[in-house]
């Protein structure tokens, strides 16, 4: 495995051009501190540090002193300042009821097209800061969800996006602009237009995908008003990769890294992270529904809302809530038209 974590390390370095301070892009938003705002941190020890992987506060805050020494070339006494000057410009630590509200506030939400699973995602869709988990199995509508929300992402707040633009991460070569046509066209909206403010990237491996993320984050620090990142599938890929008896663990491990990446980079950027997952059949499970998601315990904690889709009644999808913090578990019925996710009554 060491070999294995090298490569990525060597390619992440490699694809990492070095940065001048760069803002944060999207409006309203306050401007982050970076690696170079820090007393003792001139623009090459921030080639240093990126070059390593650390690219911002969080990611030196949590160094010791002789390692920051030797990555950036300085000495011990002017690390520990650095580090101790980093730690107190994040704020690492509590804040209080009122305040962690506030920042609330910053969220956006995005519809999914259909009221009823708006509202059983606790009114008006998906969020940003959150990551949203949908599985289910082949054909259930993951892919159906992630495209409607890349086209909604761009209507103006009122109208229940976030006048931003999506990056969808393929993994599987099922993004399809013919699709994303007929939903603008739903709506009534430009459809080139709608197309160009979707980013999408075909990711080739796990690794790959893995390092698209970097590459994200370099997009909305140079400006881009991204607001929503999707990663279909979130798990094919590594279940691929990893499917040898005894390589479990290895496989959650990268997972949970990557999990823990998507949730910093939601929170950083404010973005809506959405990811399809699909289904293994669980023996164990003799009644109800024999299935269980890809990914287990290690993406279902890291999600913060997790839908599982499933076809129903006469062409409908039914979608439940699994262990949301902050909403009760629940169910319901939508339909993927051509022109969009509608409602049905129930
Ligand atoms: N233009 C359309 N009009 C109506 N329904 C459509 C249209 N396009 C796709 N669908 C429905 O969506 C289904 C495909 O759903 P989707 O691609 O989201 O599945 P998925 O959950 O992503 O599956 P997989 O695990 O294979 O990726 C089709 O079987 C069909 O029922
Ligand atoms: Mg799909």
């Amino acid at each position: 495995m060491a070999d294995d974590e090298e490569v990525i390390e060597d390619s992440e370095t490699e694809v990492k051009k070095s940065k001048k301070k760069s803002k944060d892009s999207a409006s309203g938003e306050k401007e982050t501190p970076q690696l170079i705002d820090i007393p003792g941190i001139g623009p090459g020890a921030v080639a240093k540090l990126e070059a390593a992987g650390i690219f911002d506060l969080m990611g030196l805050a949590v160094l010791t002193p002789p390692i920051l020494a030797e990555m950036a070339g300085m000495g011990e006494a002017a690390a520990r300042k650095a580090i101790q000057a980093a730690r107190k410009m994040m704020d690492l630590g509590f804040s209080d009821g009122l305040a962690f509200a506030e920042k609330r506030k910053e969220i956006f939400n995005i519809t999914t097209g259909s009221k009823n699973l708006d509202n059983l995602l606790g009114g008006k869709g998906i969020e940003t800061k959150a990551i949203t988990e949908a599985f289910g199995a082949y054909g259930s509508g993951k892919t159906q969800l992630a495209l409607s929300l890349a086209v909604n992402v761009q209507l103006p707040v009122e109208k229940g996006g976030a006048e931003g633009k999506a990056v969808y991460i393929d993994t599987e070569g099922t993004f399809r602009p013919e699709r994303v046509r007929q939903f603008a066209e739903g709506m009534g909206a430009n459809a080139d237009k709608v197309l160009k403010n979707i980013l999408v990237a075909r990711a080739f491996n796990s690794d790959h995908q893995i390092l698209l993320l970097e590459k994200v984050s370099e997009m909305v620090k140079d400006g881009e008003p991204i607001r929503l990142m999707i990663i279909d599938s979130l798990t094919a890929h590594f279940r691929a990769e990893y499917s040898g008896r005894g390589m479990l663990a290895d496989r959650q491990q990268r997972l949970n890294r990557y999990m823990h990446q998507l949730m910093k980079l939601a929170e950083q950027h404010n973005l809506a992270v959405y990811v399809t997952n699909q289904v293994m059949s669980d023996p164990a499970q003799m009644f109800g529904d024999p299935t269980k998601a890809v990914g287990g315990n290690i993406v279902g904690h890291s999600s913060t809302y997790r839908i599982y889709l499933r076809r129903g009644k006469k062409d409908s999808r039914v979608a439940k809530l699994i262990d949301s913090p902050n909403l009760p578990d629940n169910e319901t019925v939508f339909m993927i038209e051509t022109d969009g996710l509608k409602d049905v009554e129930i």
